[in-house]
């Protein structure tokens, strides 16, 4: 999708269609609710342009009271009179008060699907005014850029509709708008292209093939990338990396990207390990056959990083970068490990595979302790990791755990910017006795309760000193229902929060 920016009046344009946002500005504070129905509290429906000749094709129908101004409800106008643009599309944002940036994406993403599933292929979005400049184009070419993913590439009916050019209207200074957008574009880009990685099924998506989509996208955007093999693996004695991957026929692959900018200082480095788990058996503790096939987004923690590594490379930031994914398969096999086997770490701590499903903790210890042996002075990893984080948070929050309190707060700053939702949870030294062994330095599973927490224990072992965020994004890398906003499938989350993370940190 291309993105232009236009400083022209919004009437004046020539698209196919304009979108314009709908807030409502009646003040809804119940304080201020009287018992008889006071008309203050009735709607107060406004577009959020200033242009006046927009909003007098809108009047109407605004004051029509058909409009709920529900946040996402669309309605679509042909021929607006006194307009350039064949249509206009309102969407509704809700309450002017609560209207965020986060919003904004929702409904720069809807105007995207219902626009483009109309075979519509191009329109101009109305930068609202409630929002900074800045920060409502980034909302909306990242908005527009996940609206504009569907994961439908296998139907052979597929109908490829996409929007191909994005305008957004808007005032404000030119240059630095500009810089937002390719930056957004950017962004966008590389959540779809993780997004892209993690739709594909296991048979499609081996760990080889995520190695070479990765090598692939390393020469494209000028990114040193390396790949170690199963000999390697065992060469470097990373035995719980290698104790996942001895089951599967498919060879495992230890990913290796560095963005080295000229000019960055040699600290700080920050290390993006990511859980590229291809297809998540169980293994001996084999999966129910009920859901299994999600298992092939048991990578996504993975892909983000490679999504990640890509804007990166792209934005140029003035920090040292390193993305390390170890990507296997989990499977069931004559070779492959078994409950109650110990395994010894690249770290040399050993541990009890008390279930051989907790198999993503197992190659994430070695991936970060290989960081730190690179250099990395400070760690984030993601990882569709347990079943009980979306026990704890559903669908709507991604699970943080930090063992650094300031380095959570930089990354809850840049979590915030990027508009993705995460919930910290606690990793108090209680839980601990959770992941106790009889025979080794730790089990690999902790049992039933605070299933997320002790996986995040066991990683921390790892970790040790080095400050270090953990992502836990097994409830939200994949959208179970679609959205107005977003299609069903892979939804490509931590990816902007990573970037803006390592953003923050070049100064
Ligand atoms: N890949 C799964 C976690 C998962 C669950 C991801 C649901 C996406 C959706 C992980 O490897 C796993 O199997 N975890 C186990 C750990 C348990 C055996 C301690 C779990 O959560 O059940
Ligand atoms: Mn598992
Ligand atoms: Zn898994």
């Amino acid at each position: 999708m291309k993105t232009i920016l236009s400083f022209s009046k919004p009437a004046e344009l020539e698209t196919e269609s304009l979108v314009a946002l709908v807030l409502d500005h009646a003040d809804k504070d119940p304080s201020q609710i009287s018992k008889k129905k006071n008309k203050d509290t009735k709607q107060q429906l406004k577009l959020d342009t200033d242009d006046a000749a927009v909003q007098s094709v809108a009047a109407d129908l605004l004051a029509s009271g058909e409009v709920t101004c529900k946040p996402l409800e669309v309605n679509l106008l042909h021929k607006p009179v006194g307009l350039k643009a064949k249509r206009i599309l309102l969407v509704s944002g809700g309450r002017a008060k609560q209207f965020k940036a986060y919003d904004l994406r929702r409904v720069a993403g809807a105007a995207v699907r219902t626009l483009k599933s109309r075979g519509i292929r191009s329109f101009a979005f109305v930068a609202p005014s409630c929002i900074p400049a800045e920060d409502a184009v980034r909302a909306i070419v990242e908005g527009a850029f996940i609206g504009n993913f569907d994961p439908d590439y296998y139907r052979s009916d597929r109908k490829d509709q996409k929007i191909d050019v994005l305008t957004i209207v808007t005032s404000g200074e030119n240059a630095a708008l500009e810089k937002v957008v390719s930056a957004s574009q950017i962004i966008g880009e590389s959540q779809n292209f993780t997004r892209d990685l993690v739709n594909e099924p296991s048979n499609r998506m081996t760990p080889t093939i995520l190695a070479d989509r990765a090598q692939k996208m390393c020469q494209e955007v000028g990114l040193h990338c390396e790949v170690f093999g199963a000999d390697k693996i065992k060469e470097m004695k990373m035995g719980a990396f290698w104790s996942v991957a001895q089951g599967s026929d498919e060879p495992p692959a230890l990913i290796v990207m560095k963005y080295e900018p000229a000019g960055a200082s040699e600290k700080p480095m920050l290390g993006l390990v990511g859980k590229g788990i291809t297809f998540d058996t169980g293994g001996i503790s084999i999966k129910p056959a009920d859901g299994m096939e999600k298992m092939k987004y048991d990578m996504a923690g993975g892909a983000t990083m490679i999504g990640a590594m890509r804007a990166i490379a792209l934005l140029k930031p003035k920090v040292k970068v390193i993305g390390i994914v170890c990507a296997t398969e989990n499977m069931p096999s004559g070779k492959a490990q078994k409950p109650g086997d110990v395994q010894i770490a690249m770290s040399g701590k050993s541990i009890e595979i008390i279930n051989t499903d907790a198999e993503g903790r197992l190659v994430l210890a070695d991936g970060l302790f290989y960081a730190r042996q690179l250099g990395c002075t400070h760690l984030v990893d993601a990882a569709t990791l347990t079943g009980a984080v979306v026990v704890a948070l559903g669908s709507a929050n991604a699970g943080v755990f930090s063992n650094d309190d300031a380095l959570y707060e930089r990354f809850h700053q840049a979590n915030e910017k990027a508009g993705e939702k995460m919930w910290r949870l606690p990793l108090d030294d209680e839980y601990k006795e959770n992941i106790k062994s009889g025979i080794a330095d730790m089990v690999n599973s902790g049992g039933r309760w605070a299933g997320a927490i002790n996986a995040a224990m066991f990683l921390k072992e790892f970790a040790e000193e080095t400050p270090w965020i953990h992502l836990d994004i097994a409830g939200t890398a994949w959208t179970e229902e679609q959205k107005p906003w977003i299609a069903k499938g892979p939804s490509g989350i931590a990816l902007r929060s990573l970037v803006q993370f390592v953003q923050d940190f070049a100064v």
